[in-house]
């Protein structure tokens, strides 16, 4: 899914400029919801402390565009700027606290609150975070291309179609409660939709034996499940070419990086390594340079570290040697993002083929799982008789 999020936690990037410890206007936290379902409303909240610092200004971007300042000398201090998917409600937001009325799929973007103090610091500080937008399907996975009569030896060959949502929904095949080999599944292409909506198709593809059968009944299932990042944390180290940069970055929740030096030149190779916290189920990590997704040749996995109470850190390599074109303006910024992810979602659709069920139709079981009984029948007879014919072949 080309949902790689992140949250960049960018503090202290106004290193180099006025920073006058007398004063030090210090941003607390920058609150962003990492998944909406598409109409909620938001709050994004910006937390700072000012110490001996006046306020100069709050601001908000979405993707570099600011939609929304305040600045206690204008009057009215808040102002809102009008951009696709963002909804102020001016009478709501107050400081660094904004409240979006709604979402839609345009709401998605990079959020970055700066907060900047008077003279004579006029230190900034900055942070941002990734917000999606989730849609949950319209009810289950449809499976078409069924017959209505399957014989041993014929050939299954049907798709299971997710109704669309974002993300797009992960597909899975059961012969009977069990998943189906990879052997037997096919990957049908991804439906786009123009309201941005994605629908998973996949197909299922075998020839049906006597073992496919338990109790004369065959019975397939396709499974759709969407998931969705709830907690999504990076830690960014950003290195100079000639000076050395201003360091790490550390995101109190956030993965951390090991073994970057302060200083590369062209030619250096990058040799660190990215751990995530903690948690039972392994974060998903990934890399960045300069924010871009690093090449595949670039990153190393390693197995994650498993510790006594089952909990686990994934570990996620970066090498590379370092090319000109990886430094902008004299410096290089590699960021590990770390993503947890739960099922929000799942439902499906059986069939059953075979057996002696007369009901035919549809029933959707308490759990949202569609069972449809297609009637379809396998004659038990019809592979006596081959067995039949296969012996008689013999003598
Ligand atoms: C953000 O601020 C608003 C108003 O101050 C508050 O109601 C809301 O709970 C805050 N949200 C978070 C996540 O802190
Ligand atoms: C299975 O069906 C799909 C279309 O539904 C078709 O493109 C594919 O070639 C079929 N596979 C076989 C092995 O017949
Ligand atoms: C990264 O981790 C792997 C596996 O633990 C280790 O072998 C390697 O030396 C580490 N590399 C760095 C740069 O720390
Ligand atoms: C959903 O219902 C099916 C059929 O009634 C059952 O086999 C399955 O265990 C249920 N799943 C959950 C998660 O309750």
């Amino acid at each position: 899914m080309g949902w790689i999020p992140s949250i960049l936690l960018l503090f202290a990037l106004a290193i180099g400029s006025n920073n006058n410890v007398a004063y030090s206007l210090r941003l607390l936290r920058v609150e962003v919801p990492t998944a909406v379902r598409r109409g909620d409303s938001v709050w994004l909240n910006c937390t700072y402390n000012l110490e001996l610092d006046e306020l100069y200004s709050v601001k908000w971007y979405k993707n570099n565009v600011e939609f929304y300042r305040y600045l206690p000398s204008d009057d009215p201090p808040a102002q809102k700027y009008d951009l696709l998917g963002v909804y102020v409600d001016l009478s709501k937001s107050h400081l660094g606290n904004v409240y979006l009325t709604s979402s839609d799929l345009n709401t998605e973007g990079t959020y970055r609150c700066e907060v900047s103090a008077e003279a004579p610091s006029f230190q900034t500080e900055r942070a941002e975070r990734e917000l999606q937008v989730y849609v949950l399907p319209k009810g289950g996975p449809r499976i078409i291309g069924t017959k209505f009569q399957y014989q041993i030896g014929d050939e299954v060959n049907i798709t299971c179609h997710a109704a669309p949502s974002k993300p797009a929904a992960i597909l899975k095949w059961h012969i009977n409660e069990e998943e189906a080999p990879p052997s037997f599944v096919w990957l049908a292409p991804l439906v786009r939709y123009r309201d941005g909506l994605l629908s998973s198709q996949l197909g299922l593809h075998f020839i049906v034996e006597p073992s496919h059968l338990v109790n004369n009944v065959l019975k397939l299932r396709c499974s759709a499940a969407i998931s969705q990042a709830y907690s999504m944390t990076s830690e960014e180290i950003i290195v100079g070419n000639t000076v050395r940069a201003s360091g790490l970055y550390t995101a109190i929740d956030g993965p951390s990086i090991e073994g970057g030096l302060t200083k590369y030149q062209v030619g250096d190779e990058v040799d660190v390594n990215c751990t995530s916290r903690k948690s039972l189920t392994p974060a998903k990590l990934s890399w960045s340079i300069n924010d871009k997704k690093a090449s595949l040749d670039f990153t190393v996995p390693y197995e994650p570290k498993v510790y006594t109470n089952g909990q686990k850190a994934s570990l996620l390599g970066l090498k590379f040697v370092v090319r000109g074109h990886h430094f902008h303006k004299g410096e290089m910024r590699l960021k590990c993002t770390a993503t947890l992810s739960k099922v929000i979602d799942t439902n499906s659709e059986e069939i059953i083929v075979g057996g002696n069920q007369q009901s035919s139709g549809l029933h959707v079981s308490e759990n949202g799982s569609t069972v449809k009984n297609v009637g379809i029948i396998i004659r038990q007879s019809c592979w006596i008789t081959v067995t039949f014919v296969l012996l008689l072949y013999r003598m």
